[in-house]
């Protein structure tokens, strides 16, 4: 079998147990041993551990740099969350208010989590929706270690209601925002971060980044995304965009982000779907 990307079966532990660990994640996200491919995939999905950090964390390998995992306990995220400009950083002005509450947030490119972590950190609850059957394997992965430690660590007693407020759904989001499923609450915020086919676009890591170009590459639909966003939420849609790249076209040249929010890198356009009713619903 062919593939860019398969499950490494992990070397700690009990080989029997490794084994059926292994065989259950290719059930659920429909990805390949790596000793069922010939010649085994650049990109493996596996478990990393260490003498320090014990605690099996799924990850993606590849040879040019070491294991990528999501880590909302310590690390990077962490850091973000203490210290990272709180309500005032411009990914939380751009989600906007409604009537002296937050709004909820559905991030259609959940990525590695990193920007629906800071919104969750910030009390918004976020559904992240997340088409990479790797990608939502490591984030599924990270909330579950994260709740694990929260209810055990007490030294950090915000974290489970921070990861609480995190729900993930594995799917296409043109498709989620075309037929939500019947339980889905109100869609107010649709907040979109695409990839950008430059492969400069400064990332929260540079290796994280590097290793979703090798496996997702450029989002190539963004358009068809953002048509997607713009019917479904009653509120705003907001697109994270490289600060010098142009606004995702759409095929009615009419509709233009109604705001704009900079930051050094990063640019936020904001769609009101009030200030764009006429247009969007026709
Ligand atoms: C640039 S990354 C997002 C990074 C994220 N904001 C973070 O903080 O980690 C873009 C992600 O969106 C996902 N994506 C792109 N289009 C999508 C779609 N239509 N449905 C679901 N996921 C999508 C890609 O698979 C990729 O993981």
């Amino acid at each position: 079998m062919q593939t860019n990307l398969a499950i490494q079966i992990s070397p700690f532990g009990n080989p029997d147990q490794a084994l059926k660990q292994a065989q259950q994640l290719s059930q659920t996200y429909q990805i390949p041993l790596s000793t069922e491919c010939h010649p085994p995939p650049k990109i493996q999905l596996g478990w990393h551990q260490t003498a320090k950090e014990p605690t099996p964390k799924l990850a993606l390998f590849q040879p040019e740099s070491g294991p990528v995992f999501i880590d909302f306990v310590q690390g990077k995220k962490a850091h973000r969350r203490q210290f990272g400009g709180g309500k005032g950083q411009p990914l939380v002005r751009a989600m906007g208010k409604i009537k002296h509450r937050l709004p909820q947030i559905i991030d259609a490119t959940a990525g590695m989590g990193g920007d629906s972590f800071v919104l969750a950190s910030l009390g918004f609850n976020v559904i992240m929706l997340e088409r990479s059957r790797a990608v939502s394997a490591l984030l599924e992965d990270a909330l579950l270690r994260g709740k694990s430690s929260a209810t055990t660590d007490t030294t950090n007693p915000e974290l489970l209601d921070i990861l609480n407020r995190l729900q993930l759904i594995h799917i296409d989001s043109t498709l989620f925002l075309q037929a939500p499923p019947l339980e889905t609450p109100h869609i107010e915020v649709v907040y979109l971060d695409p990839m950008y086919p430059e492969k400069k676009k400064k990332a929260a890591s540079k290796k994280e980044m590097n290793i979703l170009q090798n496996l997702v590459g450029p989002d190539q639909d963004s358009s068809i995304l953002l048509q997607a966003a713009l019917q479904a939420a009653s509120y705003r849609v907001v697109v994270k965009r490289p600060k010098h790249a142009p606004v995702i076209q759409l095929d009615n040249p009419n509709i233009i982000p109604t705001t704009q929010i900079n930051s050094p890198n990063t640019r936020y356009d904001i769609y009101s779907i009030k200030a764009l009713s006429s247009k969007i619903r026709l």
